[in-house]
């Protein structure tokens, strides 16, 4: 077992593919001028399996495949189906932008991907379009509905965001009605690539929750263990909602989880820096023992929370980063 300095057990590798993206959410990146990192610079599909399974051998059995958009980079499917072979990785979930996912999901279905968490911030095409900057809303609900069938559990992410989709929180509840989903609403944080908070008001967690109360009753579920949403249900759906605090971070105390950026460099707090590049070591010809001792190191010296994490931070590492770079 991997135990952090604060008696955390750390199982849970959060592992982003790639920075690219095909969609522009204002909460993510700016519209115009991004530097995606070169190619090379990146960790390649074997490098990632191999540090799969030092993290696997270590303690790690939850892996979660973010970005950027993890479908735009090639040789997904293949990484994905040679990973979901590996005997210490219990459970595989993807966060996707549901862009370009409709066709992978019989094949991510029988590889035994568990679930898969879908960015959706509006249902409405022309709210959708205003917050992602792209015209691909028919091609998201058609994942939706796809993945709904599916044996895949389904959840979706709107991030809340004042002006722009409040009132998709109330669509959003009435998907739940008849769709085994869970809907989940999340603070905005400022991981945007631009300098300072998106949007200036804050919706938190509190608030979200009285706007629904305004109409509808709801009953408190049990949440997983080391859940980041609080979840609910209201009576006679078949789905269920949670809420998301991603900005006020209430939920760092049960923290179980690492990130590898697209470049490798293992995080072990979202808000915080990275400690240690790992692409480095593995092109620097070290073993795998040496590996898992930079791991185990890292994790002994984590953060007590967000708060710490972030207060850490050099002034050269800016709060600001896009969220497509760190890993979602
Ligand atoms: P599961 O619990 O495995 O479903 O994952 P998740 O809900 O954490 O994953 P997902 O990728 O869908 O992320 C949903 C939201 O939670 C995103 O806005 C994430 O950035 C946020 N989030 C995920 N991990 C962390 C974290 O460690 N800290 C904070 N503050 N937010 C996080
Ligand atoms: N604040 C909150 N959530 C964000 N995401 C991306 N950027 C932000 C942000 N600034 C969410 C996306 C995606 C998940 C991985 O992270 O909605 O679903
Ligand atoms: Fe792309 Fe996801 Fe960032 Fe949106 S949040 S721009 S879908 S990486």
């Amino acid at each position: 077992m991997l135990i952090d300095n604060h008696g955390r057990e750390i199982n849970y590798l959060r592992l982003a593919v790639t920075d690219r993206c095909n969609l522009r959410c204002f909460y993510c990146m700016p519209e115009n001028g991004i530097k995606y990192m070169n190619r090379k610079d990146l960790l390649s599909f074997e490098e990632m399996t191999r540090l799969i399974r030092v993290f696997g051998d270590l303690g790690v059995s939850k892996v979660r495949i973010t970005g950027g958009e993890p479908f735009v980079r090639k040789g997904i499917m293949s990484f994905l189906k040679g990973i979901s072979e590996l005997e210490t990785i219990k459970e595989i979930n993807i966060t996707t932008n549901g862009t370009f996912t409709v066709e992978q999901i019989p094949a991510l279905e029988k590889m035994g991907i568990k679930s898969v968490n879908l960015s959706l911030d509006s249902l409405d095409s022309q709210r959708f379009f205003d917050i992602t900057r792209r015209d691909l809303f028919d091609q998201v609900m058609t994942t939706y509905r796809k993945l709904v069938d599916s044996k895949i559990r389904v959840k979706t992410n709107m991030v809340v965001m004042d002006g722009r989709n409040i009132e998709d929180i109330y669509l959003m509840l009435e998907l739940t009605k008849y769709d085994d989903v869970s809907v989940r609403f999340i603070e905005e944080m400022p991981f945007n690539g631009t300098e300072g908070q998106g949007n200036a008001t804050i919706w938190p967690a509190k608030k979200i929750m009285t706007y629904i109360e305004e109409k509808y009753t709801h009953q408190k579920m049990v949440d997983p263990p080391a859940s980041t949403s609080l979840n609910y249900k209201i009576p006679g759906y078949v789905g269920s909602f949670g809420i998301i605090p991603a900005y006020t971070r209430t939920f760092c105390g049960s923290c179980n989880r690492i990130r590898l950026t697209p470049q490798g460099t293992l995080r072990t707090c979202l808000y915080g820096e990275g400690q240690v590049n790992f692409r480095d070591l593995i092109r620097g010809g070290v073993t795998d023992e040496v590996l898992g001792d930079h791991l185990i190191k890292v994790v002994g010296k984590r953060a007590k929370d967000g708060f710490e994490a972030e207060k850490s931070r050099s002034a050269t590492v800016p709060v600001s980063e896009s969220m497509a770079t760190i890993g979602g």
